[in-house]
């Protein structure tokens, strides 16, 4: 008889050991073998500064759509005052002007594959 008491979590420490090189050099931008993340032309500054962004965008956006959808509350204010309108398309895509260059690159080397995009559009048409 097999353990599965002991073989799921060992597995389980094992990816995470396994994994934490890739978290770590995504976490702190270094490591050679992060792909290249082409950042907007022409600015300078997220909507929250990029640290924060690479940790958190998933859930500020999973935020912004909650407060949109639910209260209609569309207006987003950032740590410095300015003011955005909370919407992927519009505001991200907006000014993150490839998301084939910027966020798929991210997306595709960690595997992650937002389903958002299966209604919102890339107003590009990730061109
Ligand atoms: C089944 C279709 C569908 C999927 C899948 C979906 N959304 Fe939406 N989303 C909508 C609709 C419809 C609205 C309402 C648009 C409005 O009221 O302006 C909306 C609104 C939003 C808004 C606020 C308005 C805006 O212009 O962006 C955000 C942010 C958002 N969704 C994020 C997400 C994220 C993040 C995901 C994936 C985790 C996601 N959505 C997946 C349909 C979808
Ligand atoms: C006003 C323009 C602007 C808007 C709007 C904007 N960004 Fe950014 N974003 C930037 C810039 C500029 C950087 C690079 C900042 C830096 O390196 O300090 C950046 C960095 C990032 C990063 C980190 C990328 C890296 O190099 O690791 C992520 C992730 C990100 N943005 C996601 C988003 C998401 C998601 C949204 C919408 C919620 C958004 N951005 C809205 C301009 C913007
Ligand atoms: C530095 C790497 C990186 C960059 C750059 C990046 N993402 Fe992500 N993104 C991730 C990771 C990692 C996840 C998966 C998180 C998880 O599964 O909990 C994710 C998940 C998401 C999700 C899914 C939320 C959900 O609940 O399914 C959305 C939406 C998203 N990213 C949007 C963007 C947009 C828009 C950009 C470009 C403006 C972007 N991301 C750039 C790493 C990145």
């Amino acid at each position: 008889m097999h353990d599965a008491g002991k073989i799921i979590p060992g597995l389980a420490f094992f990816l995470v050991l396994a994994t934490a090189p890739i978290w770590y050099n995504v976490a702190s931008g270094h490591g050679a073998v992060v792909p290249e993340i082409e950042k907007p032309e022409g600015q300078t500054q997220c909507v929250a500064d990029a640290a924060f962004m690479r940790r958190e965008h998933m859930q500020l956006l999973l935020e912004w759509r909650d407060e949109v959808v639910r209260d209609r509350a569309r207006v987003y204010v950032t740590a410095d005052g300015r003011r955005y309108d909370k919407s992927l398309t519009r505001t991200c895509l907006g000014c993150h002007q490839s998301k084939a260059n910027s966020c798929d690159r991210c997306h595709n080397y960690l595997d992650v594959q937002p389903y958002c995009w299966e209604c919102h559009v890339d107003p590009r048409g990730g061109l």
